[in-house]
């Protein structure tokens, strides 16, 4: 009888109920505020376990998009979503603290900072933010007290230097056969075709072109940047085709999950920036414009971050470059066999 698994030992509470040792005496509010940070960290390490799954998902060169593997990558990011969703929500509980309970006990904290959240910084760099890429980024660079300690620096660099998430995605965007010349042999061409230019994407400058309004006509530059010659941010030209096509033509059966991955990867970064959004308005709240205990400038670096954190954000620009369903071409058949389910 003795071996029987035991509930408390199982999830070693015992370790885990230990681990609450306010600075201040039993007065104040700071259980609240060590179990609040507590349980953002225990979800952080959830959230990072499911990105690794999505991570392995994507890191090969063949994802198969009607197969299981592209559903449990949805899947998996689905729930970082739920729990962004509880994470977000979990503000309100630590702001019945009022300012002058956090006053108690806020000097006792220095100088450590929710900044130096390692998990929260592991999920950034394995999302795709890079440390470049940050709001002052010389805040990240350097060990200075209320910074990362050496060890969680270089843990963070080595993460950057892994494939993320969004540079897998981008891959795997890359790699769609959608505009195999093979496929579109028979397409009907609306408009005369320039030199060289793929047929579906010659007519469709021509079908944005003739959607904007005289004051939008510029845009048709910025489409020309985006999908023939430049690409946007990190994505090239294929992949912004790809991920854009994916977007148009999402009631082909193929391109459903697709489609769910794309608007769920959009979700993870709104989700990230509202929590952004709503600890800042705690901040404030709490400390007014004082500097913060890791030593930032406080709610200024929070609403920098916050502008400038996006991850995802060539997704969300797809949206400019949309027409209406009723105004896209028809698609081949051989494009449309080679999307469905039964190719
Ligand atoms: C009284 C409540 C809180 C206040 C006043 C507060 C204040 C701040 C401030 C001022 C910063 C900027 C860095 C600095 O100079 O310290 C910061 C960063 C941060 N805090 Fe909090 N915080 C609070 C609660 C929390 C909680 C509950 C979490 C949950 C884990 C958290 C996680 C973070 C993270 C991850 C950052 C870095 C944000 C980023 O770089 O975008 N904070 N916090």
């Amino acid at each position: 009888m003795t071996d029987q698994l035991y509930y408390t030992d199982y999830l070693e509470l015992d370790k885990i109920l230990d681990s609450q040792h306010p600075k201040s005496d039993f007065k104040t509010d700071e259980m609240l505020f060590i179990i609040i940070h507590q349980a953002y960290e225990l979800w952080f390490k959830m959230i990072i376990h499911e990105l690794d799954t999505v991570r392995e998902i994507f890191d090969t060169d063949n994802v198969q998009d009607n197969a299981g593997e592209m559903s449990i990558a949805v899947h998996k990011l689905k729930r970082v979503v739920k729990i962004l969703e509880v994470l977000n929500r979990q503000v309100d509980i630590l702001e019945t603290m009022t300012p002058m309970d956090f006053l108690e006990f806020r000097n006792l904290l220095l100088p450590s900072s929710g900044f130096q959240s390692l998990q929260f910084r592991i999920i950034e760099a394995k999302l795709g933010l890079k440390m470049d890429q940050r709001y002052k980024s010389n805040y990240y660079k350097n060990t200075r007290p209320g910074g990362f300690n050496l060890q969680d620096f270089q843990t963070i660099n080595q993460i950057e230097s892994e494939a993320t998430l969004k540079g897998l995605v981008i891959k795997w965007a890359e790699r769609t056969p959608f505009f195999d010349e093979s496929l579109w042999k028979e397409y009907q061409s609306s408009f005369p075709a320039e030199n060289g230019t793929q047929k579906f994407w010659n007519d469709y400058k021509q079908i944005y072109q003739n959607s904007l309004s005289g004051v939008e006509q510029r845009q048709t530059e910025e489409l020309e940047k985006v999908f023939y010659k430049e690409g946007l941010g990190e994505f090239s030209v294929d992949a912004m085709r790809a991920v854009l096509f994916i977007m148009l033509y999402r009631n082909l059966p193929i391109f459903q999950l697709p489609f769910d991955l794309l608007s769920t990867l959009i979700d993870v970064d709104e989700l990230l920036s509202q929590w952004r959004y709503k600890h800042m308005l705690m901040a404030r709240r709490m400390i007014g414009m004082r500097v913060g205990t890791g030593g930032t400038s406080g709610a200024g670096y929070l609403e920098g971050a916050l502008r400038q954190h996006y991850i995802f954000k060539e997704l969300t620009e797809i949206s400019t470059f949309l027409v209406e369903r009723s105004k896209l071409p028809n698609l081949p058949a051989a494009v449309k066999e080679k999307m469905s389910f039964n190719a």
